[in-house]
This record gives structure tokens, sequence and C-alpha cells, in this order.
């Protein structure tokens, strides 16, 4: 109310100012025209009496002249006229001048008597005057003056009216002001901002969600968007804060993202978190006419994210969306989520030929296939490990850059796809601690050994100071491989390698998911999980049971296996021919790839294939959904499902199973889990296939069919324990620790490790 009284207040003293400036200045016009209006006549009527009066006055007519003098009195705003001598004084006056104007008409001025004419205003208000006086000549000499005089009061009387009309219009203008703007408040203002406070007191009181729509007008939206955001922030706060209260409570110690945020501000000593991946977060992509922020298929993506929010980090990944160079700063920069930023994305853009050759071709055609030994034949091409090279000096110098004015920066490298990446930074910042996970296994030496750069890229890798894989094994094949192909001292005891007189430590670090343990309420939890899964006769089958996969399309991901397992169960099962159905959700991956075109021909061909032989006109035991899937679209089809199927071929983690546990808050579903992925070392409650054993596959699922809820239940509850126990902040918690503890070696030490592997290489190569 304060405010519209002081706006009103506001208006008000505007508008009768500039109301008083307008009408000062239009008096200021209209006195100056009418003044010079008044004179023209007088002059007129003046110098056309002296043409009369001049030879009456030669002649001594006194009687006529007194007549003529006589006429002119009392006419419209014509006072009179006065016939003075040549001493200046008045001999013949019109009666009623004198009456007007006192006793005597007022002396005129000496000049008149030297030959000019002369005009005057005199006296004011009701007494204001003007006199026009000319000279009367008799034989050539100036003998006396005629002088007319008029009413000017009337000027002043026209000022006074438009003074008064003014007056009366800012006083109209001002009701009206008043009037409007206190409407205008009242519908823009007082009654949206009634309404946003009601909307956050249901808020504080719970009884509406954060993400629920405030309705309001056009004006007030950018208010209501941040409002929305801190909205949701609060809650998130509050939640967290409930969350610890309650961790506390139970003496337990589980890892949260306000955690993790407190001990990286601590472990770091204030340092911002620097990540690299080639996979970016959010990618920009035209659809239609407008550009839409979608998350890519990835397990890296899913892992890191959580982390990157909880510590406001930096992000530099390739910037792979056809409108990603439309969304960044000039730095290349952008604040993600693009909905409420709460990190840095630093995109690097590459060539069309280097993307095809760095991360198609040496990345997904032979890093991907020797480490993962899918019997998919890696490729090595020499223009590939060129590019290869050229896109990790690229990066490196985007790290550079963004830790360019950070002392002891922290840098946390990502992936197959930067290999060389740790030495890069190494050898240009010996002062920063230097990180590699290597998301994918690391397979036996034999293995690794057909590469023909296995030397360049182990040596890349050992610029780090840590180096992480998913499990144990993993770590065990990497030093052995360095043992066959490097010159250097491995200390199994504490799994660190000494090349160069600089260590790099080998550690698990078994990645995760961020586990929200939100228990499902009546409303949201089984109810609608019937409702979903009815929602899925949408895609016209009927099903009592049902199966879930949900992969990249990779061939490691033992896809079509899995598809001959679901035959053999239907085979050995015929009863439950028409009951269990499998969706396989499977995202398009690496296209570019010969041998992922044939995966998805062959995934389209089995599903068909097995379709055919089984299908009714009800009923379907596949239903592939080929495409791209975010999470809040997948969350249902878990939390619906009997059973999920994850029979990767070779997975160095697969987070695919760990979301499913993390989504059955029900605790109930089965997960069926292949042998060869990391995820099965911890998930032991899983139902544990080899995903090349058609017989044990099938088996597999009828017991998960068959098995007694109890047993179910326990399982799932022993697998969320892990889960949540282990999640994503603890394991990122368990890095940043591990990589701040790290003591740097003086830096011309460091720069002399570099050299001298550089120098070994250069022999080495020469073979
Ligand atoms: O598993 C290895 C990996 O690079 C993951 O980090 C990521 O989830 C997945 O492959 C996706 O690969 P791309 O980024 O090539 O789509």
């Amino acid at each position: 109310m304060r405010m519209s009284l002081r706006l009103i207040l506001l208006l008000v003293i505007t508008v009768t100012l500039i109301s008083i400036l307008f009408a000062l200045y239009q008096v200021r016009e209209d006195t100056h025209a009418r003044q010079s209006d008044l004179e023209k006549r007088a002059q007129v009527l003046a110098e056309s009496l002296q043409e009369t009066v001049d030879p009456l006055w030669m002649r001594g007519a006194r009687g006529s002249l007194k007549r003529i003098v006589e006429r002119f009195g009392n006419q419209e705003r014509l006072d009179g006229v006065a016939i003075y001598d040549i001493q200046g004084r008045p001999t013949l006056v019109t009666p009623s001048l004198a009456t007007r104007l006192g006793i005597e008409p007022p002396l005129i001025d000496r000049s008149v008597f030297e030959g000019h004419g002369w005009g005057h205003f005199f006296g004011s208000g009701r007494n204001s005057a003007h006199v026009y006086a000319v000279p009367i000549r008799a034989d050539g000499s100036i003998v006396g003056a005629l002088a007319v005089f008029h009413d000017a009061s009337y000027i002043d009387d026209q000022n006074t009216k438009l003074w008064r009309d003014t007056f009366m219009h800012v006083l109209m203008q001002m009701l009206l002001i008043v009037a409007i703007t206190l409407l205008v408040v009242r519908w823009s203002v007082e009654r949206p901002v009634a309404r946003l406070a009601q909307w956050l007191q249901d808020l504080r009181a719970g009884t509406i969600a954060s993400n629920s729509e405030l309705a309001t007008e056009q004006v007030l939206r950018p208010l209501a968007r941040e409002v929305t955001h801190l909205a949701t922030s609060l809650q998130v706060a509050r939640a967290s804060a409930e969350e610890e209260a309650r961790l506390r409570e139970a003496a337990d110690s589980l890892w949260t993202a306000e955690r993790l945020r407190v001990f990286q501000e601590t472990a770091l000593e204030g340092s911002r978190l620097v990540v690299i991946s080639n996979r970016e977060p959010f990618m920009h992509v035209h659809r239609g006419s407008s550009v839409e922020a979608l998350s890519p298929a990835s397990g890296l993506v899913t892992a890191m994210e959580p982390v990157l929010r909880a510590c406001a980090g930096t992000w530099i990944a390739h910037g792979a969306g056809d409108a990603d160079r439309e969304t960044v700063d000039a730095h290349d920069r952008l604040g993600v989520p693009p909905e409420a930023p709460a990190y840095t994305l630093r995109r690097v853009w590459l060539t069309a030929q280097q993307e095809e050759r760095y991360y198609y071709g040496l990345a997904n055609e032979g890093l991907w296939p020797l480490c993962h030994i899918a019997h998919t034949r890696p490729v090595f091409r020499a223009e590939d490990w060129e590019a290869y090279r050229e896109v990790n000096a690229k990066f490196a110098e985007a790290v550079l850059e963004e830790i360019a004015d950070v002392e002891h920066p922290t840098v946390l490298v990502q992936d197959y796809h930067f290999a060389l990446l740790p030495r890069l930074i190494k050898g240009s910042r010996p002062d920063a601690r230097v990180t590699i996970f290597w998301h994918i296994p690391w397979p036996n030496p034999e293995a690794f050994g057909i590469c023909p750069w296995q030397r360049e890229l182990l040596e890349g890798l050992l610029g780090a100071d840590l180096i992480g894989f998913h499990i144990q094994s993993h770590c065990n094949n990497f030093l052995e491989t360095i043992d066959r192909a490097l010159e250097s001292r491995i200390e199994w005891e504490r799994f660190a390698v000494t090349k160069g007189g600089h260590v790099t430590s080998v550690r698990p670090f078994p990645i995760s998911v961020d586990f929200k343990d939100n228990i499902p309420s009546h409303s949201n939890g089984y109810l609608s999980v019937r409702s979903e899964r009815a929602a899925l006769n949408g895609f016209n089958f009927q099903a009592d049971y049902l199966g879930i996969g949900v992969d990249r399309l990779d061939y490691t991901k033992g896809i079509p296996e899995r598809f001959r397992g679901i035959e053999r169960f239907l085979e050995k099962h015929p009863s439950y021919q028409g009951r269990f159905t499998h969706v396989q959700i499977g995202a398009p991956s690496r296209t570019h790839i010969h041998r992922y075109q044939d995966l998805i021909a062959d995934v389209e061909a089995e599903a068909e294939r097995i379709n055919q032989r089984f299908q009714t006109r009800q009923w379907k035991p596949i239903v592939f959904l080929k495409g791209h899937h975010n999470h809040d679209e997948i969350e249902p089809y878990y939390r619906m499902a009997d059973l999920c199927l994850v029979t990767s071929l070779h997975d160095g983690m697969n987070l695919v199973a760990k979301e499913f546990v993390a989504s059955r808050s029900d605790e109930e579903g089965v997960l069926i889990l292949s042998l060869f992925a990391g995820a099965s070392r911890e998930l032991e409650d899983a139902l544990i296939v080899n995903p090349y054993d058609t017989d044990q596959v099938a088996e597999a699922i009828r017991c998960a069919l068959q098995m007694d809820s109890k047993e179910k239940r326990e399982r799932m509850r022993r697998m969320r324990r892990v889960v949540k126990h282990y999640n994503i902040y603890r394991w990122a918690a368990n890095l940043i620790g591990a990589v701040s503890e790290i003591r740097l070696e003086p830096i011309q030490r460091a720069k002399a490790a570099v050299a001298q592997s550089d120098a070994s290489t250069t022999v080495q190569s020469s073979y």
C-alpha cells in the first residue's frame, strides 16, 4: 500500500509540475501576443487621429478638437484620448479618462516632442492601461502631442482565467491518475502478490508441492519463476536437512549432495572441481523452430551430473549438439542445468573429421572393443590415432585455460577418450592434482598389447596422480599391463606405479547413482505404478508379468543374447506365453559405426523373429522401444516391472542395474544381472547369470517370476542398502578424498618425470 501511495505521489507531482510549466509558457506567449496586438491597434488609431488633429490644431479649432476628444471616450477597451501642449500639459482630455485614471492622464515621454511615436503599459490589475502618443505638427513644427489610452486590464483577466483552467485540469488529472493507479495496482500487483503469498504459505505448510504451477500475470512471471526456483531449493534444503537429521539420529553415515558439497569445499580448500569428459551433460538440439536441451543416454552423465550439481565446478566436454554454439557465451561457457544453473559447462568444438576419427574411430572402434573383449575386433587406423592426439591436446588447452588462475587445481578426467590428457595437463601444471577415471573394463595385458599405441596411452595415463577403475580386477589388469609394457616400479602392496620419479596410485572406486530414498505414499506409490502399467496397454499388449531392459544399443550389452534367453524361457515354460512381456528400451548410439548399425538390425530382427514365433492377437513377448528416453520416462517402467534384465557381455559397472534397484522403493522386483558387469560384485542379491548361457538366462527369468515374495523383498532390501550406502556422493567423496590426499612432488621433479618419459617414448618408438 505504501508503495502505491508513493507511486501516486510521484505521478501527481510530475503531472502538476509539467502542467504548471506548460501554463507558464502559455501565459507568457498569450500576454505577449495580446500586448503587441493592443499596441498595434493603439498605434493605428493614434496615427489616423493625428492626420485629423494636425490641421484642426493649426486652425486653432479648439471646439472641433474637444468634440473629437469626447467622441473617443468610453468605447470598447478604449479609455480615451488626450491632447497635450508643447510643455507636456494635458489641454483636452476625454472626461471618462480622467475618471478611470485619476484627476489627470499621466505625463508622456519627452521623446514624443522630439518627433517619435511612443507606447507604454502602466498601472496594474484593474487599473492596468496602455498609452500610445504621437506628436501634433503645425507648419512643420511639433506643437503638442496626441495620446490614445486603452484599458489593458483584460489581458490580466485572461491570464487569470488561464491559470484557473490549468488548476482545474491538474485537479481532474490528479483524480484520474489516483483512480487509475489504484485500479492498476489492485488488479495487476496486489492480487497476484496476494496469490503468490498464499502459494508460498501453502508451500510452507506442505499442502502443495514446490513444482505445482503458480498461475500469475505476465508482468510477474519472471518473479514467479525465481520464486519457484527458490521454493524448490528451499524444499530440497529442507528435505536434505531432514535427511541429515534422520541420519544423525540413526547414527548412520550416508552421503548426500549437501554432505559432498561441504566435504569437497574442505578437501579442495575452496578450489572448484574441473571435470572433463567427451559426452556433455546437456546437449542443445534444434527441434523445428525451437532449441531443446537433452540429457544424453550415458552412464557417465547419470553418475557425474549429480556430483557436479553438488560441487558447482566446471565440466568441460565436446559440444556435439547442433544448437550448442547458439547457447554458449563468448567463452564457450553456459550455466547448467538449464532450468536452475548450478555449475558451468565449457564446450570444446571439434571438426567433423576430428569427431569421426577420434570419437568414432580410435575411441569407439579401437579402444572400446579392445577393452570390452565382446568379440568385436578392434580397428586401429593411424589417422584415427593422430586425431586422438590432436583432440587430447585441444582439450588440454581448454583445461589449462580453465585452471589458469587456480593454485593446486583438482582435475577429474573421465574415460578412455582422454588417456593422453593427464600427462598433457601435468606437464604444464605440475601443481595440479590430476585423476583419471576409466569407466570401461581394463583387459588383460595380452589383450591390451595388440594396441599399436599401447605405450603412448599408458605413458599418458601415468601422468595422473590417481587412476580409478570400477573394480579391483581392472586395477590388477592395468598394473599387469604396465608391468609388461613399460619400464617402471610397481608396488603391489600399495597399488602404485613409479615412473620417472612420478607416483601414480591405482584404486577401485565402484561408481553409483543418486539414491533417493522416497518411500512411496499411497498416492504416488503403488497406485500410480498400477495405473502406469495400465497405460502400457497403449502399446497394445496385455501381460501379467513384465520384464524391463534399458540400454544404449551397444553390442557389449548382450541384447540379442537376452532375447534368446526370453525365447528359451517361453519355450520351456509355455504357461507364461501370453502372460510375460519384456519391454526393451534401446537408445541408438554411435550409429556412424557399421557394427552398431548391424547390431540395431540384429536386435530388431531377433525381436521380430521371437514375436512372430509366439505372439497372439492380444500379446507379444518383446516390445522394443527404440529411441532416446529420459530418466522420467524410464522410471515408471523400472517401478512396474517384475524383473529387470541386465545381460552385458562385459561392462565396467552398469548403472541400469543400480538405477533399477534405486527406483524400487516398494522393495519389489528382481534383478537379473550379468556376471560380467562390474555391478555384480556389489549386487550379490541379484540373480547372477552368464549371458552367453541361454538356458541359465531362461532359468533366471523363471526363478524371478516364481520367487516367493518374502525372498524377493529381502533380496531387494539388501541391494537397496548397498546402493543407498554406496551412492554416487560417496563415490565422489572417496575419489575427491583420495585426490586431495595426494602429496604433490616438488615442481622440478615432476617436470623432470614428464621430460624423462618423453625421452623414453622417443627411444622406444624409434625401434
Ligand atoms: O561406459 C563407457 C561410456 O563412455 C560411458 O561413460 C557412457 O555412459 C557410455 O559409454 C556412452 O557412450 P557415448 O558417450 O559414446 O554415447
